[in-house]
This record gives structure tokens, C-alpha cells and sequence, in this order.
């Protein structure tokens, strides 16, 4: 029904990360949820399959003449199809940007990573441009030290860019770091910590669905 993806240029912003969580959340939502991951290191793919439930489907599409035929093949099968995309500009993300409805942009607060958004950005914008305004987009802070400046000064920074940037942050935590080697999400995870970060990526994910509507 839906093409929703992870997008960013830059790598190690959290893109896999929320790709994970998003697709478990969906699912724990009661959508027909399959995660592609689109990155040959195939990190989500990986991930998902070693979390022992919910099973949750995958599938590994590195090719962007291959995503291209794949995505809206998908999306005939499931509620949502949830595309991670690879750290680069390559021809996979722009694909990637031409087949969804919904990209999802994660940045993390510091003007390197503020200016390198704008590739993405603009990768984004020329899809828009092709389709005639498709995907819906959103960029959100992602990985950002509490109690530091550089959070709110990213937020200043990123009012330059076209599209809406999501009030909700994800923090770097040491939870969110643990869960992939603990084959699990945050929410099997015990303890504050956990509680909170699956708290805000509940709000993240609530804000960026209404993108959707
Ligand atoms: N909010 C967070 N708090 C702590 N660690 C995080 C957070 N988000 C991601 N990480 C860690 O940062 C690293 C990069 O995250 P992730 O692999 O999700 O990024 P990515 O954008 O998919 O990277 P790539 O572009 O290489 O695919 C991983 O070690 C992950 O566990
Ligand atoms: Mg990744």
C-alpha cells in the first residue's frame, strides 16, 4: 500500500537503526510490514532475522535497477514496505526517493551532518520533481548528546531546507547501541533508559506518519 524509507546520503546517522524499530512498531500496529534493505552491508536485514519474534519478513534488494521493479511489486503484497537505504548518493537512494511515498530523513545535529543533508535534500526534491510532488518527506534530529548546544543549533540550522523537520529527537542513548547485539529492540530491552527511547521513537514515528495524510 505504502513505500515508506529511511534516506540519508550520510552514513551512520541511524537510518538501520530506526528502519528496525519502525518496522517492528508497524507490526506491533497490526501492518503487514517487510523491511528491504537496500544497503549491500545488509545490516537491517541481518538484524531483523535475528530477532526471534515477531518474525518479521525482509529482503535484501542492493540494485537500483532491481528496487525499481521490486518496491511497487511490494507494495501490492504489504500494508507497508520499508525501504533502508544505503549511506551514499548512489543511484540505489535515488531509487529508492522515486519509488516511496514517504521518505524519512535522519540527521545528526552538527553542521557537517546539517550541510551534507542538503544532497539529500535535493535528491528528494528532484524526485518531487519527476513525480510531481511525491514522496512526502521530514527530517528529524537523530543520535543527539543530551545536554549539549548542538541539538538546538542544528534545529536553527535545518529551518534552511524545504522540508519539515520533526519536533521529536532521538537521543543517543547506550540502550539503542546495545539492542542489535542483543538481537532484540529497545522495548525487549529492560529499564529507563530503554522505556524512554522506545517512548521517543513512538513519537517519532506517530509524527512522521502524519506526513502521510
Ligand atoms: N540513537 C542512538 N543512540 C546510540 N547509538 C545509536 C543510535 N542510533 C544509531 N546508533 C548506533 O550508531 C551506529 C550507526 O547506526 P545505523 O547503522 O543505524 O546508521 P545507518 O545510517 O544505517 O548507517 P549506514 O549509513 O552505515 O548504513 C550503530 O552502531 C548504531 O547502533
Ligand atoms: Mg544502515
Amino acid at each position: 500500500m505504502t513505500v515508506i524509507s529511511l534516506l540519508s546520503g550520510k552514513g551512520g546517522c541511524g537510518k538501520s537503526t530506526i528502519s528496525v524499530h519502525l518496522a517492528h512498531w508497524l507490526h506491533a500496529n497490526n501492518q503487514r510490514v517487510i523491511l528491504v534493505d537496500a544497503d549491500a552491508q545488509r545490516s537491517s536485514s541481518t538484524w531483523i532475522a535475528e530477532i526471534a519474534a515477531p518474525k518479521i519478513s525482509s529482503l535484501a534488494v542492493p540494485k537500483a535497477e532491481d528496487l525499481l521493479d521490486e518496491l511497487p511489486r511490494l507494495e501490492r503484497e504489504y500494508d507497508v514496505v520499508l525501504t533502508d537505504a544505503p549511506g551514499s548518493l548512489a543511484e540505489v537512494t535515488r531509487a529508492i526517493a522515486l519509488r516511496s511515498s514517504l521518505c524519512i530523513i535522519p540527521v545528526q545535529p552538527s553542521s557537517l551532518d546539517v550541510d551534507a543533508a542538503a544532497e539529500t535534500v535535493r535528491a528528494v526534491m528532484q524526485a518531487r520533481d519527476i513525480r510531481g510532488g511525491s514522496p512526502c518527506a521530514c527530517l528529524f534530529l537523530s543520535r543527539a548528546v543530551r545536554g549539549t548546544r548542538l541539538e538546538q543549533e542544528a534545529r536553527e540550522l535545518l529551518t534552511r531546507y524545504p522540508l519539515p523537520l520533526l519536533d521529536t529527537t532521538i537521543w543517543q542513548r547506550q540502550v539503542i547501541a546495545d539492542a542489535p547485539g542483543q538481537a532484540c529492540t529497545v522495548w525487549e530491552l529492560g529499564g529507563k533508559s530503554s522505556h524512554e527511547a522506545g517512548r521517543d521513537f513512538e513519537r517519532l514515528f506517530e509524527e512522521a506518519l502524519q506526513c502521510l495524510e
